[in-house]
C-alpha cells in the first residue's frame, strides 16, 4: 500500500505535503515525492527511500506552488528506484496513486503503438500517458481524466493534477480509501485522515467508484453513474498529537505502553454501562442460530482469530472454521447455509481480507467484521461491525489493535456464549469480571519491561528463535514468532509445544533460544514436561509464566519472566506483552528500524 496526499489553496503547499506523507509514513517507505504547478508547468521531487531523503533534497532545492500532490511509496511494479517514484508526470498532467492498476500491462502496449515512451516500470505511469494522450486529443484535462478511470481495471485511489491549472485537483477513489479534507481556503486529499488533521477536522470520505472535482474553495463529487452527489462532512476527532511519539524512542513502544488504556476503552465500549454484562447491541449475527463461525484474517489479526477458536469452540461451543484470508478466498469452501462469516483487520483495508468478507457475501453468508480503523472499506461492506478502541496504530508492527481484537473477540464469545445456553450465569459473571481486569495487569505487566530488556540482551544475538505454547498459547507462540521476525529480522517459528517433538526438536542447541508460553492452565504439566525436554538437549529456555508456573519450572529455565497471575481466560492479553516487549529490545539492539521494517507495509492493499 501507498499513502497519496494532496493540497489546493493559497499558501505554499510543499510543507504541508511533506507533513502529511510524514504521517502517511507507516504506509510504505520505499520512496516518496511531491509535484507541483507553478506558471512554468509541473514541477517535481522524488527520492528513494525514507522520506527524510526527499526532506533533504528539497531543503536544497525548494518546490514552490500553492497546488499540489504527495506521494509515499510501497513497491509494486517496479523497484523501489527514484525512478519509480511518484508522482509520475508528463509536460501536462501528474499522478499519485494508491493500490493496482490490473490492465497496465494491456494500456501499455496499446499506448507504446502511438509512439508514447515510458520512463519508469510501474503501473501508475500508464495513467499519466493515457490522460496526456486523450488531452492531446483535445479533450479537457477533466473529460480526459474520466476517459482514462473508465478503463481502468483494479483497485486504487488517485490525485491528479495538470499544468495550467493552479486551482484544481482530481480524485478518484476506486476500491482503496481517500478522505477529503475541508479547510479554510483549501481543500485536501490524503489516503488517511490522520495525515490531514493538523490542517482540519472536517472530514468526508470518497465512497467507492466516487471521482471529484477540488478547487481552493469548493468540492464537486459525482459517482460511479456520474451523478453528483454529495458525501457526510464529519468533525474528526483525530488530533494533531495523536500521532506522536511523546515520551517514547519508537510509536511501537508508545503503542505497547498505550495497551492498559485502549483495553479499558476497548472493554468498556463492550459492557453495559448499568448491568456490567457484554452489551452488543449493533450485532446483527444471531450466535443462536448459527452452526459454524468461519474465521478469516491475515497475519496478526489471523492470529486473534486462531485464538478466538479456541474460545468459541470451549466456551460457546460453536465450530469454528479458521483461515488465512489468502487461502481462504481461493479454497472453494463448500457453503454451508447456516454459517456466518468473521473477518478480523485492523486496518480495515488489507485486501485478501476485503475479498474473503466479498465472497462470503455473495455466498449469502450474514457477516461481520472486527474493524480498528472506523470509515474503512470493510467497516462499510461487513453487515456488522464491531470497533476497537486502539486508536491510531502507526507502528508497522501490530501491538495494541491485536490485543483490543482478543478482547473483542472475549467479549463476542461471552455474547455467543450467552446466547447459545453454553454458560451458567456465575460464568458468565465471572468470566466477565477477568476481563475487566485486564488493563490493571496489563499495567502491572508492563513494570517487568527493564527485566525483559536484559534478557534481549542475551537472546539479540540468536540467529533463531523458538517460541512454543499449548492452547490459547499456541497461537500466541506463532504471534510472538511473527513479531520477532517482522521488526529483528531474527528467524522465528511457533510451535504447538506438544508439537515440537515431531520434527522442530532437531534445532534445539545452546544457540537457540526457545520462548515458552506457560501460564498456569490445565495444561501446565505438559508445557512443563516440554520445556524439560528442551532443557535436557542443552536448549536454552526463557519460561514466561506466573510465580506458581516459575516456581515449578524455574530449575529448567536459562531465564523467567514472572507475570501477575490471571485466570487462563484472559492469558493471551497479558501474555502479548511480554512477547511484544521481547522483540521491540531485541529489535532496538539490532538496530532495526522498528516502526518501519524493512519490505512491509502497514495495510496491505494488494494480493
Ligand atoms: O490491517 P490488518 O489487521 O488487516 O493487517 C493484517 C496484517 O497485515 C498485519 O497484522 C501484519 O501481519 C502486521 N505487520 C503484524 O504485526
Amino acid at each position: 500500500m501507498c499513502g497519496i496526499v494532496g493540497a489546493v489553496g493559497k499558501a505554499e503547499v510543499s510543507p504541508l505535503l511533506l507533513e502529511g506523507l510524514n504521517r502517511l509514513a507507516y504506509r510504505g517507505y520505499d520512496s516518496a515525492g511531491i509535484a507541483t504547478i507553478t506558471q512554468n508547468g509541473i514541477d517535481r521531487r522524488r527520492a528513494e527511500g525514507k522520506l527524510q531523503n526527499l526532506v533533504a533534497k528539497m531543503a536544497n532545492d525548494p518546490l514552490p506552488g500553492t497546488i499540489g500532490i504527495g506521494h509515499t511509496r510501497w513497491a509494486t511494479h517496479g523497484g523501489p528506484t527514484e525512478n519509480n517514484a511518484h508522482p509520475h508526470a508528463s509536460d501536462k498532467v501528474a499522478v499519485v496513486h494508491n493500490g493496482i492498476i490490473e490492465n497496465y500491462q494491456e494500456l501499455r502496449d496499446e499506448l507504446s503503438k502511438h509512439q508514447v515512451r515510458f520512463e519508469s516500470e510501474t503501473d501508475t505511469e500508464v495513467i499519466v500517458q493515457l490522460i496526456t494522450h486523450y488531452i492531446n486529443h483535445g479533450m479537457t484535462p477533466i473529460e480526459a481524466s474520466r476517459k482514462t478511470l473508465a478503463r481502468l481495471h483494479g483497485a486504487f485511489s488517485l490525485g491528479i493534477i495538470f499544468a495550467g491549472d493552479e486551482n484544481l485537483i482530481c480524485a478518484a477513489r476506486r476500491g482503496t480509501p481517500l478522505a477529503i479534507g475541508h479547510g479554510k481556503d483549501a481543500m485536501y486529499i490524503a489516503s488517511d485522515a490522520l495525515a490531514l488533521a493538523p490542517l482540519t477536522n472536517q472530514i468526508c470520505y470518497l465512497s467507492d467508484g466516487d471521482f471529484a472535482l477540488l478547487t481552493a474553495h469548493k468540492i464537486e463529487i459525482y459517482d460511479d453513474s456520474g451523478a453528483r452527489v454529495e458525501r457526510p462532512v464529519r468533525t474528526s476527532s483525530l488530533s494533531a498529537d495523536m500521532i506522536g511519539k511523546g515520551e517514547y524512542r519508537h510509536f511501537m513502544l508508545k503503542e505497547i505502553h498505550e495497551q492498559p488504556e485502549v483495553l479499558g476503552d476497548t472493554i468498556n465500549a463492550l459492557m453495559h454501562p448499568a448491568s456490567g454484562e457484554v452489551y452488543l447491541p449493533e450485532m446483527t449475527i444471531d450466535f443462536a442460530k448459527i452452526n459454524r463461525l468461519t474465521i478469516t484474517a491475515c497475519g496478526t489479526a489471523y492470529y486473534a482469530g486462531m485464538v478466538a477458536k479456541y474460545w468459541f469452540e470451549q466456551i460457546a461451543k460453536l465450530p469454528v472454521e479458521l483461515d488465512i484470508a489468502s487461502e481462504w478466498r481461493y479454497r472453494d469452501v463448500p457453503v454451508e447455509t447456516s454459517n456466518a462469516m468473521l473477518v478480523i483487520s485492523q486496518s480495515g483495508e488489507t485486501l485478501d481480507t476485503l475479498e474473503a468478507l466479498r465472497l462470503a457475501k455473495k455466498n449469502g453468508y450474514p457477516s461481520f467484521a472486527i474493524i480498528n480503523v472506523p470509515e474503512s472499506t470493510m467497516a462499510r461492506e461487513a453487515d456488522a461491525t464491531v470497533f476497537t478502541k486502539a486508536g491510531p496504530e502507526i507502528g508497522v508492527a501490530s501491538t495494541k489493535a491485536f490485543t483490543t481484537q482478543l478482547a473483542t473477540l472475549a467479549a463476542l464469545t461471552l455474547h455467543a456464549a450467552k446466547l447459545r445456553g453454553t454458560i451458567t450465569a456465575d460464568n458468565l459473571r465471572a468470566l466477565t469480571a477477568h476481563l475487566r481486569e485486564i488493563p490493571a495487569l496489563m499495567a502491572e505487566a508492563l513494570r517487568l519491561e527493564k527485566e525483559i530488556k536484559l534478557i534481549a540482551t542475551d537472546i539479540h544475538t540468536a540467529r533463531d528463535v523458538l517460541y512454543l505454547g499449548r492452547g490459547t498459547m499456541f497461537p500466541m507462540a506463532m504471534e510472538g514468532a511473527l513479531k520477532l521476525k517482522e521488526i529483528s529480522y531474527i528467524h522465528a517459528e511457533g510451535y504447538a509445544a506438544g508439537e515440537m517433538k515431531h520434527g522442530p526438536i532437531a534445532l534445539i542447541d545452546e544457540d537457540v533460544p526457545v520462548i515458552l508460553l506457560a501460564p498456569p492452565d490445565a495444561l501446565l504439566d505438559k508445557t512443563l514436561a516440554n520445556m524439560q525436554e528442551v532443557a535436557a538437549r542443552g536448549g536454552k529456555v526463557l519460561l514466561i509464566s506466573d510465580s506458581k508456573g516459575c516456581t515449578r519450572g524455574k530449575r529448567n529455565a536459562a531465564w523467567a519472566i514472572e507475570m501477575p497471575a490471571c485466570d487462563p481466560f484472559i492469558a493471551p492479553l497479558l501474555y502479548a506483552l511480554p512477547i511484544q516487549l521481547l522483540a521491540y529490545h531485541i529489535a532496538v539492539l539490532k538496530g532495526t528500524d522498528v516502526d518501519q521494517p524493512r519490505n512491509l507495509a502497514k495495510a496491505v492493499t494488494v494480493e
